[in-house]
């Protein structure tokens, strides 16, 4: 374990830095045990165990922010421990109450404060809850036993360079969800799936795949791990939840930031891949707890490309990125109530 002491906060990426402690929990013979906190550290898991055969596992990405007054924040929790209970319904696992899952969200946040980052360095103590399916099985049906841990790991900020666009691939060789699937769920399966298609489109140049929909490869579904807006005719322009792209909470909150606050006209619909070729189309970013907002700087299909706002973050775009970390960061008054102290 590396001591916070030997941290440098100003010059983390967003790799694995083991922290103090870590919470975990145990479901067996139909219920919750109360769990503990434990240092953080290895377990030994049965090589037939449900989730390394079949993949029975979910998780959730959430942040602890440091505030200028040296507060500590966390960003909507609540809807992180719904969506953790979403998730684990359609992975056929225990749900855990969501006032349990918060209480120990910042119980491992308050053990491990050291390793947040200041405020100044605009880094976070990135959060993960984990669950999975912890008993061994042979046949495909669910495991008996579940174990819920909860681990943080300081990061550094999205753009340690500045605020800057990203340039993706629209693929139309690999889809990320389908119909009927688990796209909407923030199951593991999801993403193993997305390594290969990425790498490709690292190895092309490209920062991300935009992902289509898997029927009609032409509805724009999302990026990698984060959601897809666009302004189109003046409005601003998201998927909407078709069960096949994952709800993020970051686009949840600037649906209503864009709508209430800055006086843009918002629409959750299909939105073709072609509509940003088209002139109509004035900007795009993407959102995530992880992606903040990240401006898209161009899109390219098969060797066509459409640059937007000559690779600059648009104007609404910079307005609700600095709407948006103003009031995680507590910079600007939380009028919806969506800050939580830790
Ligand atoms: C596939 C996918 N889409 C979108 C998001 C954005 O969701 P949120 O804003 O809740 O972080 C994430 C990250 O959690 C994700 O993994």
């Amino acid at each position: 374990m590396v001591e916070p002491k030997d941290i440098d906060f100003y010059s983390l990426g967003f790799n694995f830095i083991e922290t103090k402690t870590m919470f975990i929990a145990t479901h067996k013979d139909g219920k919750w045990d109360s769990g503990q906190f434990v240092p953080f550290g290895n377990f030994e898991i049965s090589p037939a165990s449900c989730v390394l055969n079949y993949g029975q596992g979910i998780f959730e990405g959430m942040k602890a922010l440091r505030t200028k007054n040296g507060d500590i924040t966390l960003f909507r929790p609540e809807e992180n421990a719904k969506r953790f209970n979403f998730s684990a319904k359609r992975m056929l696992m225990p749900e855990y109450e969501a006032d349990k899952f918060i209480d120990a969200v910042k119980k491992v946040v308050k053990e491990n404060e050291e390793y947040i980052p200041p405020y100044d360095s605009g880094g976070a103590l990135y959060i993960r809850p984990i669950l999975f399916g912890f008993g061994p099985i042979l046949g495909v049906h669910s495991a008996e036993e579940f174990k819920l841990m909860i681990f943080t790991v300081p990061v550094g900020p999205y753009f340690p360079e500045g605020f800057k666009g990203i340039n993706l691939e629209i693929s139309k060789v690999y889809t990320r969800a389908a119909p009927g699937g688990t796209g909407s769920a923030k199951t593991i399966c999801n993403y193993a799936g997305t390594m290969l298609p990425a790498k490709e489109a690292k190895a092309r140049g490209f920062a991300q795949i935009l992902f289509l929909d898997a029927v009609h490869l032409e509805h724009i579904e999302e990026v990698g791990a984060a959601n897809f807006f666009a302004m189109i005719n003046g409005k601003l322009a998201t998927p909407r939840k078709t069960g096949t792209i994952l709800e993020g909470i970051t686009r949840e909150s600037i649906l209503d930031l864009a709508s209430k606050q800055l006086g843009i006209e918002v629409e959750e619909r299909d939105i073709s891949y072609k509509e940003l070729f088209d002139n109509s189309c004035t900007e795009a970013f993407c959102s995530g707890t992880a992606a903040v907002i990240t401006p898209i700087a161009s899109v390219n299909l098969e060797g066509e490309e459409r640059i937007f706002n000559d690779g600059e973050p648009g104007e609404v775009t910079k307005r609700i990125y600095e709407l948006l970390t103003g009031i995680q960061r507590l910079d600007i008054e939380d009028i919806y109530g969506w800050m939580t102290k830790v």
